[in-house]
């Protein structure tokens, strides 16, 4: 437990650690967010299975509050209507960025959530690329990917991605995979996230094909709204979005605590670790 959680502070707001999955399942969520409530959940046993943090803070037995925390990027999310409970809730750690519908420093970023309901044969468009899913064997490359483009982050989230909630797209050109999205969905929730095109393959529609292709398998998985948190300055990502008729529902502030920002650690692990990643389907 992090020292600035004292017990006062704890009894005062009941902000307690989960470690367990099983202690995870018997949580009673609240009402903690406009897009999220859906996911939470899930994000909590991807939090646990993934090496993360889960911390609570219960008013009367019910969660109404949450931050999932990764250890290894130092970024968490904070779910919480209370304003108060975010600030302790941010408070909590000493060093990371936080998303959070509320902003809990002077130096953050705005992500807005955007969102479409997507109705059964509406979408027309024209596919530049073929997209197909990604196979299980496919996991180590696509991480290759993705620590070429952003440096080493933690990927473990790939490891324990549940293959009936969650699929991975991509687009192959030249013999690679050019890009990759991932698009999950929970109930009649559905939520788009990662979408990562190699820069030199960019400007030619491969983001745009692999939106629409996840909106489409999330559409016939059952979900009736699908969301996207896009930060604002992410003009590409933005522009693919509001193109497929999402529309902004909501916003996210990723704060930075005062100790600064995410650090990212390579999260790899062995060869051997990574051949055993699972998640996606053929
Ligand atoms: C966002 C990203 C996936 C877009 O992939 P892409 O394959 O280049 O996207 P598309 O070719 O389908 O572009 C679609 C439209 O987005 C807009 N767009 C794309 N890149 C742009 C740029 N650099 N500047 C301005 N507009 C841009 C354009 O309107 C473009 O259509 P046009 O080329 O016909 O003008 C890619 O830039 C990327 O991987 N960025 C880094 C990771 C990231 O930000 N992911 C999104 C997280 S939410």
């Amino acid at each position: 437990m992090d020292p600035q959680l004292t017990p006062s502070l704890s009894s005062r707001f009941d902000i307690k650690a989960v470690t367990e999955l099983g202690e995870a399942r018997q949580l009673v969520f609240g009402d903690l967010s406009d897009c999220f409530n859906p996911f939470l959940p899930r994000f909590v046993r991807e939090a646990l299975l993934g090496g993360g943090e889960v911390w609570v803070s219960r008013e009367d037995s019910v969660v109404d509050g949450l931050l999932l925390y990764n250890v290894i990027e130092r970024v968490g999310s904070i779910f919480t209507r209370d304003a108060r409970v975010a600030r302790r809730l941010f408070d909590v750690k000493a060093a990371g960025a936080f998303f959070s519908e509320f902003s809990l420093s002077t130096k953050t970023e705005i992500y807005p959530v955007f969102a479409v309901e997507p109705t059964e044969g509406a979408d027309t468009h024209p596919f530049a690329h073929p997209v197909r899913m990604a196979r299980r064997s496919e996991q180590p490359a696509i991480i290759r990917m993705l620590n070429e483009m952003y440096g080493p982050i933690d990927t473990r989230w790939l490891q324990i991605a549940s293959r009936e909630e969650e699929r991975c797209f991509v687009v192959d050109v030249a013999g690679e995979i050019a890009g990759v999205g991932w698009v999950s969905v929970v109930g009649a929730h559905g939520r788009l996230h990662s979408l990562s095109v190699r820069p030199h393959y960019r400007r030619i529609g491969i983001g745009t094909d692999l939106w629409h292709a996840r909106v489409l398998w999330a559409q016939k998985a059952g979900g009736r709204r699908v969301i996207s948190e896009i930060s604002e300055l992410n003009v590409a990502s933005l522009a693919i979005a509001r193109a497929g008729g999402m529309r902004r529902i909501g916003q996210q502030f990723l704060s930075h605590n005062s100790a600064g920002g995410p650090i990212p650690v390579s999260p790899l692990g062995s060869p051997a670790e990574r051949a055993d990643l699972v998640g996606h389907v053929d």
